[in-house]
């Protein structure tokens, strides 16, 4: 055809994608942050807006572009991250992909610490950051359709299917991250993903594939489910 009119299956629909790191400060040139290159959630914002969605990508610290034909806001702390995502509501879908760090330093020092002699080293107490996951799962302008993933060392299913119930969300994209070093980047920082999808309905075991082509069928699993949700 001269021009295709055809409508992209997730047109019209806006979607919320968290992805990469947050970096917990605890003084103005040290942080606190969890492993994640930001690749896989990056990559899944750029399906989606393929697909048509209106993407709107929260992402922490990252090394990477941001995708094309989605608007990207960047954020450092996990309040940041969870206060640019309420802001983003309402809408359609949310994809909960970045590494949340799951506890900060209690207080930022507003100057660099320095070395004192004889004092030793600073004790940190840390306190707990906000669930993001599950302040949308749980939140009154809840998305119809809520993703979430699963870093796992051991107990992958149990853990992913704990982590459904609690945080409110239709699927868990679960990771098994058990090989992963700073030697020989395995999912975090590497280019391939073997994940499994658990929902209700049970857990379906997706082969390795690249983080493109998981970005792309979660994608399609996104719009064939959100094509039974009429708003
Ligand atoms: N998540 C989030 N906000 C947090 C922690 C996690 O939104 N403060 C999201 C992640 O983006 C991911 C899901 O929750 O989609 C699971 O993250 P994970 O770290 O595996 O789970 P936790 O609940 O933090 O449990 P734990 O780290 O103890 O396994
Ligand atoms: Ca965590």
């Amino acid at each position: 055809a001269l021009l295709d009119i055809s409508p992209k299956p997730l047109s019209g629909r806006k979607i919320i994608v968290t992805s990469g790191p947050t970096h917990e400060p605890i003084d103005p040139v040290r942080y606190i942050a969890n492993r994640s290159s930001g690749k896989q959630g990056h990559a899944i914002a750029a399906a989606l807006a393929r697909l048509g969605a209106d993407v709107r990508l929260v992402s922490g610290p990252v090394g990477i572009a941001d995708p094309a034909e989605v608007t990207t806001l960047h954020v450092e702390t996990a309040n940041e991250m969870k206060d640019a995502v309420e802001q983003l509501l309402p809408a359609d879908a949310a994809v909960f992909v970045a590494a949340v760090a799951d506890w900060r330093s209690e207080t930022s020092a507003g100057e660099k610490i320095k070395k004192v002699a004889g004092e030793g080293p600073p004790v940190l107490r840390m306190i707990e950051n906000p669930d993001i996951l599950a302040g949308v799962g749980h939140h009154r302008q809840r998305p119809s359709l809520v993703v979430g993933f699963a870093a796992e060392t051991q107990d992958l299913v149990r853990n992913a299917e704990a982590k459904l119930k609690k945080k409110g969300a239709d699927f868990i994209v679960a990771n098994d991250v058990s090989h992963e070093g700073a030697e020989s980047p395995g999912v975090m920082g590497g280019d391939r993903n073997k994940v499994r999808i658990v929902s209700k309905a049970g857990v379906d075991e997706w082969p390795e594939m690249s983080k493109d082509e998981v970005a792309a069928r979660l994608a399609a699993v996104i719009a064939e489910r959100l094509k039974t949700i009429v708003v």
